[in-house]
């Protein structure tokens, strides 16, 4: 079985996640969250929440999922957001042209590469329809905008869009959020959310979804002035596949530390940098191998319309590099792109220290001059005036100034045009912020840390069948040699924290493994309770879903008010108290100590 194989068949049968709809056939592209996947997501937006969020001090917003259709005709999604498809003439099924160039040769982002060379490399290659065997050579590659459409309210007047990025969210939102922020640069907001794209061809599992979750930070700032404390994570070692790397055919990912990439220019923004740095020490910390993981920068071809620069987290799952986030550096393109569509005001006013007088050219035309003169064009000629005194004073120098309107020049006498030169004193300027964006795709992290954390070893530990007395559990090697499946999630982001077992389901034994578990889940534990089958097949059950701890009542637990600790990972065990078993648990959990310290 492949890597994506065994991870799909676990995620289904122990409830992290499975194809939704299943009932009426499945719908491709859409998932469900079993018990075990939703509580697992859910603790890492929250490990994300507290390291991108409260650690860096932004705000999180919550916005609408659907947005009219204006936001993106500025935003650039509904003229610019495609993917290539192809349709086999013979059965209908329609495929993403890039990706099957991908899958078919040697070529790995044929994203970047325009239709018409996509239709040569799909002939030249004898590409076929993967459903039925079909040839496509010939067959004509078209965009297809990847948004879901909708109506907003009855009838088809007011079209809007499922967003295919939580961030439009923000954007669109920036002149109120930039009042909470009292209008000072730098701030960040986030927003933790569905996004949802028409893909083409969903596939592997969680990787390619139509409806997904994206974790994204918009962090606003002054590229005049702002600077990221780049040297909290500057000595942070990162393993960076750049653009020019790509293109070199002897090219490879180099390792270097974030100051390194920054002094060398390998990464162009020191805010993007300081992003990589940060996220770097972050998917470690929520379990993400770190041997099966790269920055890659985007190649010219494959930025989005929107990017000035960008690098992809990617890990490498099943063979495949998938991208995890992305980290761009979109400069004030969406702001600007909002005033000019939207009514409201998207740039922040920035106080000089001190003000500065200025001397400003204007002019008031004399319209009763212009209106005989140009007729219908005079309006024209005055907006052209105005723009020329910003632009050269010194053309209003002699008698006559000319402008051209539509390509045709039209010569004005200067004392018509009310040319006035004025000392202004102004306090501050308004500036248009740049963003750099780190977006994180949340359910392709899930995927990600389950890959990665997913082993089989051989159980060679003892466990305690029945009955044992003592100080250490009385060792029915009953498990012995057996191959077993293990997560090895991080307690930070495991579904549960630890497991309870009472050794039988009776003499009492039950009761008390029950008030054990009560207690831990009174202190804050993510608690599972499990009094079915031997010990053994219980810690299996536990090791699948990534149970770091269990915890076992036996008839010394009764006696002496010990119980048995076993650690996920190294099979240890140990006998403590019950006295602070929450303490202990506590410990145990954020690794204050181990289970070797007992
Ligand atoms: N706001 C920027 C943005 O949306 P993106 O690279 O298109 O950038 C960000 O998406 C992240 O969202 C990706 O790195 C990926 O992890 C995730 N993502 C994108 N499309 C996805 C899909 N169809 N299914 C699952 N995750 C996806």
């Amino acid at each position: 079985m492949s890597e994506d194989e065994r991870l799909t068949e676990l995620a289904k049968r122990r409830g992290f996640f499975f194809q939704s709809s299943g009932a009426y056939g499945g719908v491709a592209g859409f998932y469900v969250y079993g018990p075990e996947g939703a509580t697992l997501k859910e603790n890492l937006q929250d490990a994300w929440r507290d390291r991108f969020v409260r650690r860096e001090g932004h705000m999180e917003i919550e916005s609408p999922a659907i947005m009219p259709e204006p936001v993106f005709e500025a935003s650039g999604h509904l003229d610019g957001f495609d993917d290539m498809i192809v349709e086999c003439p013979e059965c209908g099924a329609s495929h993403r042209a890039d990706h099957l160039v991908e899958d078919e040769t040697d070529i790995e982002e044929a994203e970047s590469i325009a239709i018409p060379d996509i239709e040569a490399l799909i002939a030249e290659h004898d590409l076929v329809c993967p459903s039925c065997g079909t040839a496509l050579a010939g067959e004509s590659v078209e965009d297809f905008n990847l948004m879901f459409g909708t109506n907003i309210g009855p009838g088809s007047s007011s079209p809007g869009y499922l967003r295919p990025e939580t961030a439009q969210g923000i954007f669109v939102e920036f002149p109120r959020l930039k009042e909470y922020a009292r209008g000072q640069l730098p701030f960040g907001v986030a927003q933790i959310g569905a996004a949802y794209r028409n893909e083409i061809s969903p596939r592997k599992g969680l990787v390619r979804l139509r409806e997904f979750a994206q974790a994204e930070l918009e962090h606003f700032v002054d590229p005049e002035t702002d600077e990221p404390p780049l040297e909290r994570v500057a000595d942070v070692e990162v393993t960076l596949y750049s653009a020019a790397e790509q293109e070199d055919a002897d090219g490879e990912p180099r390792t270097m530390t974030v100051r390194e990439a920054v002094d060398a220019g390998v990464v162009g923004s020191d805010w993007v940098a300081y992003y990589l740095g940060v996220a770097q020490g972050w998917y470690e910390r929520v379990g993400v191998d770190m041997d099966r993981f790269r920055y890659r920068q985007h190649q010219s071809g494959e930025l989005a319309h929107y990017a000035a620069d960008c690098w992809d987290a990617e890990a490498e799952v099943g063979g495949d590099w998938i991208e995890i986030t992305g980290f761009a550096y979109r400069g004030d393109y969406d702001l600007s792109k909002h005033a000019e569509y939207g009514d409201d005001d998207f740039t922040i006013f920035k106080q000089y220290d001190d003000p500065v007088t200025v001397e400003t050219a204007t002019v008031d035309p004399d319209m009763s001059y212009l209106g005989p003169e140009f007729g219908g064009d005079a309006g024209a000629v005055k907006d052209a005036l105005e723009d020329l005194a910003e632009r050269d004073r010194s053309a209003f120098e002699s008698d006559e100034v000319t402008v051209a309107v539509d390509g045709e020049d039209r010569t004005v006498p200067v004392e018509k045009t009310g040319f006035a030169v004025e000392e202004v004193t102004e306090a501050g300027e308004h500036v248009t912020p740049h963003v750099v964006e780190p977006s994180f795709g949340v359910d392709r992290i899930v995927y990600t840390v389950l890959a990665h954390g997913l082993r089989t070893d051989e159980a060679g530990e003892t466990v305690d069948e029945g009955g044992g007395s003592g100080a250490e559990p009385s060792g029915e090697e009953a498990d012995d040699g057996e191959e077993r499946t293990v997560l090895s999630l991080p307690p930070e982001v495991a579904p549960t924290g630890v497991a309870v077992f009472p050794l039988m389901d009776k003499d009492g034994l039950d009761e008390r493994a029950r008030e054990i578990a009560e207690g831990l889940r009174a202190a804050g534990f993510e608690v599972a309770y499990d009094d079915s089958g031997s010990i053994g097949r219980r810690y299996r059950r536990q090791d699948e879903v990534g149970t770091p701890f269990c915890v076992t009542v036996d008839y010394d637990t009764l006696e002496d008010g010990t119980v048995t600790v076993r650690d996920r990972d190294t099979t240890a065990q140990a006998r403590v108290g019950t006295d602070d078993l929450a303490g202990t648990i506590g410990d145990l959990l954020t690794g204050d100590r181990t289970v070797a310290d007992f």
